[in-house]
């Protein structure tokens, strides 16, 4: 992330939940069950935001799993330690994740609401694979919407860089990199595109 793209989101960081209208409990809840997480898993929240899946991760991870959520948005990072800095399974860390060694090996890496703002997703993907994820874990990409939502507020705030293709295209480019993409939901409510190592 450079620094006009964190100073970006420093600036959403206030007013970021009252206008995440998307990100219902509802939602959450469907998306994240889709997801086999189980107790005792470590988890990766890459990109936390203000945590709005801290809470039910842990929940779903138990005392006996982890949550790690990153973001290198001060402003972004300090309202979800705000929030959730009580629960005892969370550990917040500040950081680029594209860019920095995050510590640790994951069940699984979140990337919810993030994969546009990536700058080299298929080098990340490949880093995280190698120094974070399981052998058997994986990456999974997610929204609370479809493609066509995410392009219009990237549109209206003049980031038509931050293009989000639909969930099945992603999967095909994301298996042209050598991994294995599934797409789990692909509907206006929900996108989800699993990703296994190869
Ligand atoms: C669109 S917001 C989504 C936040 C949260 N996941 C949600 O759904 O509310 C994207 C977040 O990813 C963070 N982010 C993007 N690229 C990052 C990177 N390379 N390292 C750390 N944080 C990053 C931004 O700071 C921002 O808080």
């Amino acid at each position: 992330m450079n620094q006009a793209e964190i100073d970006f989101f420093d600036e959403l960081a206030p007013t970021w939940d009252e206008n995440e209208i998307k990100s219902t409990s509802e939602r959450i809840r469907s998306i994240l069950g889709k997801l086999r997480i189980s107790k005792g898993m470590k988890i990766l929240d890459l990109g936390t935001g203000t945590g709005v899946l801290v809470p039910y991760l842990s929940e779903m991870v138990g005392k006996e799993g982890k949550v790690t959520a990153i973001d290198l948005s001060e402003g972004m990072l300090s309202l979800a330690r705000k929030k959730y800095g009580d629960l005892k399974n969370v550990e917040f860390l500040k950081l680029d994740f594209e860019e920095e060694q995050i510590p640790g090996k994951y069940d699984m890496a979140m990337l919810y609401s993030v994969y546009p703002h990536l700058h080299s997703p298929a080098e990340t993907m490949e880093w995280l694979f190698k120094m974070n994820v399981k052998p058997d874990g994986s990456i999974v990409i997610a929204f609370p919407s479809d493609e066509v939502f995410i392009n219009n507020i990237h549109h209206e705030r003049n980031a038509e860089h931050d293009h989000l293709p639909p969930a099945h295209t992603l999967a095909e480019m994301i298996n042209n990199w050598g991994f294995k993409a599934e797409v789990l939901a692909a509907t206006p409510e929900e996108y989800i595109v699993e990703v296994k190592n190869r």
